[in-house]
């Protein structure tokens, strides 16, 4: 039989705890919710009440459902409120000391049968359970943010948890529409092990002014489809509780740098800069506890004139290539209303572009997306050659050839000689330094990186790599120009990986290391990043299809530039690739794609 769970006590009402206490209480759970002081209480309750508000008004929960969630819901100061409860959830701040003299407390005031749960993202379930007499009871729930609406629960257990329990608890969570991975206690459990890798490093490219804020976290949810950016969900997380979630994971999980918090963490931590629930973070909102993110500072001008600050006039643009990139390129400059000049190395290729630029076009036009007008417009003002002399009246070219350095340099001394001054020169390389493709030309101010994400018909991303030697200029003149393709350009320095890619397949690599340390299976670690961060796909189904050649590709790189160890390519990663499971493309990678 299944333990009944009628009366569950929550510890701590900020930023989970609420949220807990929303989930057992919509689900016809009682709650005992315990705070530490009458002005804490107030503000857990609070935040139920906006929430459970906020859930009305959007129709998502009937008035009378939110006055029964309510009277579920007892409110008390406190741990001896808790005497009677199934089942405690502790929230408090992520210290260890705090959480194990809470946990020695709560042995001694709740029946001895109730079950103690943590929703600790980082410490150790296990030292948290010897402060008990009662170890074998003690297990880990860690809901995800906000957590009346991300569906995963990961459910942690400990070497003496006794597996009733975890199937209590396993059952628990089915009944709140839970979906939840059992694991055992490892540093930052599946979600978190491989999330604060990937948010702290984006914390030191800000830090170090690679890029602006609103840039790291446009490029992570436009390049990679995720439902917030990476500064944006610091934020939501609460920079202190981050903090302390990083420094526990550098310290139990090996001591990985890239999990020591950056600088400017402490920093903002100290200055009280937490994030929403203080008003300020990386962001500043409308007041604390709001989403609503506001103007400060730090907010760049969104008018065009401001965007277009010193940008140069660009009408006429030549694209240099014939595969998929040069193909996609010239379509959306065509689209957008610039002159372009296809540029090939020879006629051949240039028919072959051609009728690949028309296929895509009048796919729009079948799809009700383009007028056929505009399609024939599009497709006139396209120029096809086979000879870069054709680009010496060009406002712009768009390189976007073979990847390899030695050709790229030679294409830029030539159109060194050949284009007018003042003209900018973009690679659209996605690996290769960009100042390397400047430095073969005697005008390294006005070279740039466009960064076209593929297909570039679809791809709403550009990224935008300025060097060392790069203008302000012709900065200026890339980013208005991917405004007037209806793109966002986010401006990042010359490094490896650029913004998108520098975060990304680190996080992919983790993944591979966990699943290869046998810690979890692919399905449950894709599940956790869907439902846990609201990842549209999870790491392998993205390796899967992305190539894990590409992706082996990128890390090396990635780790050459560096040095950092964490980089260093998971050996399984290696192994599948050697043995040529590619992903999707050899119809085996992490899956079986061939009897799909
Ligand atoms: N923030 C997240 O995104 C997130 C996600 C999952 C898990 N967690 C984990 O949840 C826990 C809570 O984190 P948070 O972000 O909600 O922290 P928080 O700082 O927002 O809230 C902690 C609450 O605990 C209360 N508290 C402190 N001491 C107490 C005591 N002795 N008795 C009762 N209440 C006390 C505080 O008043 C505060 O309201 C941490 O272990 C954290 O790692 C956080």
């Amino acid at each position: 039989m299944a333990r009944e769970f009628s009366t569950v006590g929550v510890v701590g009402l900020g930023t989970m705890g609420a949220g807990i206490v929303e989930v057992f209480a919509r689900n016809g759970i009682d709650v005992v919710a315990v705070e530490i002081s009458e002005p804490a209480l107030e503000r857990g309750r609070a935040t139920l009440t906006a929430s459970t508000d906020r859930a009305v008004a959007k129709g998502k929960l009937a008035a009378a459902d939110r006055d029964a969630l309510h009277e579920r819901v007892h409110f008390a100061v406190g741990l001896p409120a808790l005497h009677s409860v199934d089942l405690v959830i502790e929230a408090v701040p992520e210290h260890l000391d705090l959480k194990q003299r809470i946990f020695a407390e709560l042995d001694r005031v709740c029946r001895p049968e109730a079950i103690l749960a943590t929703n600790t993202s980082s410490l150790s379930v296990t030292e948290i359970s010897v402060a008990t007499t009662r170890p074998n009871q003690v297990i880990g729930i860690h809901f995800f943010n906000p957590a009346p609406v991300m569906k995963l629960v990961e459910v942690v257990r400990t070497v003496v948890t006794s597996p009733e329990v975890v199937a209590d608890v396993e059952a628990l969570c089915a009944r709140l529409g839970k979906v939840d991975v059992t694991i055992n206690d490892r540093a930052g459990f599946i979600a978190n092990a491989l999330l604060f890798g990937y948010l702290n490093h984006a914390v030191a490219m800000f830090e170090s002014h690679y890029a602006a804020r609103e840039d790291i976290d446009a490029a992570m949810k436009l390049g990679c489809g995720l439902p917030m950016g990476p500064l944006a969900l610091m934020d939501l997380i609460g920079l202190d509780t981050a903090y302390e979630i990083l420094d526990t994971m550098y310290r139990r999980g090996g001591r990985d740098r890239r999990h020591a918090p950056v600088p400017l963490l402490k920093q903002m931590v100290t200055a009280g800069l937490l994030g929403r629930k203080s008003g300020r973070g990386f962001y500043t909102y409308e007041r604390p506890g709001s989403p609503v993110v506001v103007p400060d500072e730090a907010t760049p001008p969104t008018t065009e004139a401001g965007l277009a600050d010193g940008a140069r006039a660009i009408a006429k643009v030549g694209v240099v290539g014939s595969g998929t990139m040069a193909t996609g390129i010239i379509e959306v400059f065509a689209k957008a209303g610039y002159e372009v000049v296809s540029v090939t190395r020879g006629a051949e290729k240039s028919a072959t572009v051609c009728e690949a630029v028309k296929t895509s076009l009048n796919k729009g036009v079948v799809r009700g997306r383009l007028a056929e007008a505009d399609r024939d417009a599009a497709l006139g003002r396209i120029s096809w050659s086979a000879t870069l002399d054709h680009l010496a009246d060009v406002d712009l070219v768009v390189e976007a050839v073979v990847e390899e350095l030695s050709v790229k340099k030679a294409l830029f001394a030539s159109l060194d000689e050949i284009c007018k001054p003042g003209v900018v020169l973009a690679t659209t390389t996605s690996s290769l330094p960009v100042i390397d493709v400047a430095m073969a030309t005697h005008r390294p101010a006005d070279v740039v990186g466009l960064h076209f994400f593929n297909p570039a018909p679809v791809m709403p991303l550009v990224e935008v790599v300025r060097t060392i030697r790069t203008s302000p200029e012709a900065t200026a003149t890339a980013r208005a120009v991917c405004a007037a393709l209806g793109k966002t350009g986010v401006v990042c320095g010359d490094r490896s990986g650029f913004i998108v890619n520098a975060l990304l397949f680190p996080y992919l690599n983790d993944a591979v290391k966990m699943l290869e340390a046998s810690y979890s299976t692919a399905d449950d670690i894709d599940h956790a990043m869907k439902l846990g961060c609201g990842y549209p796909m999870g790491p392998f189904e993205l390796l899967d299809v992305v190539g894990l050649d590409v992706a082996l590709a990128i890390q090396r790189e990635l780790y050459l530039e560096l040095r950092e160890p964490g980089f260093a390519p998971a050996p399984l990663l290696e192994h599948l690739v050697t043995a040529g499971y590619l992903g999707r493309k050899a119809r085996r990678g992490f899956r079986d794609h061939a009897h799909r």
